[in-house]
């Protein structure tokens, strides 16, 4: 019987895609005994979002709301999402960073870790695919999910045996923007299930309500794992409820094995986390609505809301579609990257230079020109050579793999907060989150000395998508 898994996403992506990834640890740890109870396959519980917001916003210290989570949950999978080369941050780093990180991501309490890059650059997972199995963590290698010409069903199925080759234990099919529909995620299953033998996961979202139905039909052409999010945090731009979707399996050929009942205490217990957030303005009601521009326009909820935001900022706000219909444009000139961070804050931004200008690549930002330089790893397709020169002129094109070129930095991060560090994490803390890492720090030698209680940074700074 192929019993089908669930991992709960509650304390990860199911706040971050909700509620501005403001779960804090004390809203976790009085659940922690029934959540490990239930039986889920894995918990995410960490990735970029979580470990900022814990710096940024909630004065925790990451790595000890690991440690904590772990200690509170001994029977369940501790889950992590993290992005290839770029760690949780925005840039890549050397590899002995990378290698670190996984180190102590796996000591600190995460079993599995989720593998990805933003272009499908494999050579851009190398390091951390090979770092997590030397230290025993599992490897879950994730396909970035989109739709363009070149981004067939062919070229995922080459992906994924690839990745299986590498050495991912699980392969997941990353779908963060809600693209892939129910009868796609069919084919799909069933050309990997073909060719890769290791187990698939899905990670999909409900914004355009099709979140459900494509779990399903994933589940049908043998999909062996899927994402789900309590229904109080549940839906909308998040995962489609565990609830709903253990009760459709009920009693056939792919019965979760999870009791109602006991998920129902967990659904009252974060009802009441659902409306904190709600009633500290980080939850609207909106995110639950059928939003079908993700599917129109092909982009990510947190990309659109992005765009909003900066055409209010210049004051262009009706331009908005405008930029919409720029966004395929831009992504077709670089080499159709799929649109997650950080494409699709490079894409976007772009986009809406290129309408607000006037004229287009008329201002190209840094980071537009470095993927085309080559400094985020190879484009899906190689771009339009009149389009390269507009934008870099004769600026030498690296097609190395990016890190090949980054020195170990390590020592330098260690050297430049030597009187801050009080655990060798605090290093990795630093090298991710510099702007954060420093200011937390302060607090914490502050706390520690008694000095003061913490004042927080004020909040002025867009959460990324
Ligand atoms: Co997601």
């Amino acid at each position: 019987m192929a019993k089908v898994k669930i991992m709960e996403t509650v304390l990860r992506d199911a706040h971050q895609s909700q509620a501005a990834t403001r779960m804090k640890i004390e809203e976790m740890l009085p659940i922690a005994d029934k959540l490990d109870k239930v039986g889920y396959y894995a918990l995410e519980a960490w990735g970029g979002a979580t470990f900022d917001s814990c710096l940024r916003y909630l004065n925790e210290d990451p790595w000890e709301r690991l440690r904590m989570l772990r200690k509170a949950l001994p029977n369940t999978k501790l889950q992590m999402l993290l992005r290839g080369q770029n760690l949780l941050g925005y840039k890549h780093y050397a590899d002995d960073v990378v290698d670190s990180f996984c180190r102590l991501s796996v000591k600190n309490g995460i079993d599995i870790i989720r593998i990805f890059d933003a272009l499908n650059d494999p050579r851009n997972m190398r390091q951390a695919i090979e770092s997590t199995k030397k230290y025993k963590g599992t490897v879950e290698a994730a396909i970035s999910y989109t739709t363009s010409k070149v981004h067939t069903i062919d070229y995922f199925v080459n992906l994924a045996v690839e990745l299986e080759k590498m050495g991912a234990d699980i392969i997941c099919i990353k779908d963060m923007a809600n693209l892939l529909l129910p009868y796609t995620a069919y084919e799909l299953v069933s050309r990997l299930k073909e060719k890769v033998k290791v187990p698939l996961h899905l990670h999909t979202h409900n914004t355009a309500g099709t979140g459900d139905m494509t779990n399903l039909k994933a589940v049908e052409a043998g999909c062996d794992i899927v994402d789900c999010a309590l229904s109080p945090l549940g839906n909308g731009t998040s995962q489609p409820a565990t609830e709903s979707f253990v009760a459709t399996l009920q009693g056939t050929e792919y019965d979760t094995g999870l009791d109602l009942h006991a998920l129902n205490e967990l659904t009252v217990y974060f009802k009441k986390v659902a409306q904190r957030l709600t009633e500290d303005g980080f939850l609207s009601p909106q995110v639950l609505k059928v939003d079908v521009n993700a599917l129109i326009y092909q982009v990510p909820g947190g990309m659109l809301s992005n765009l909003i935001s900066q055409l209010k900022q210049q004051g262009a706000s009706d331009k908005l579609l405008a930029v919409l219909e720029e966004v395929p444009r831009v992504r077709a000139d670089l080499g159709y990257p799929p649109l997650v961070t950080p494409s699709s804050q490079i894409v976007g931004t772009q986009a809406v230079l290129n309408v607000i200008s006037g004229e287009r690549y008329q201002m190209v930002t840094k980071e537009t020109k470095g993927m085309l330089i080559g400094e985020y790893g190879k484009l899906p397709v190689e771009p339009d050579a009149k389009i390269v020169k507009k934008i870099i002129g004769d600026t030498p094109r690296i097609t190395c793999r990016p890190a090949d070129n980054i020195k170990p930095e390590l020592e330098t991060y260690k050297n430049e907060i030597a009187e801050y560090i009080e655990q060798e994490e605090d290093i990795l803390t630093y090298a991710l989150f510099p702007q954060l890492a420093v200011p937390f720090f302060k607090r914490r030698q502050a706390a520690e000395s008694g000095i003061d209680k913490t004042i927080f940074d004020k909040e002025n700074q867009v959460h990324p998508v």
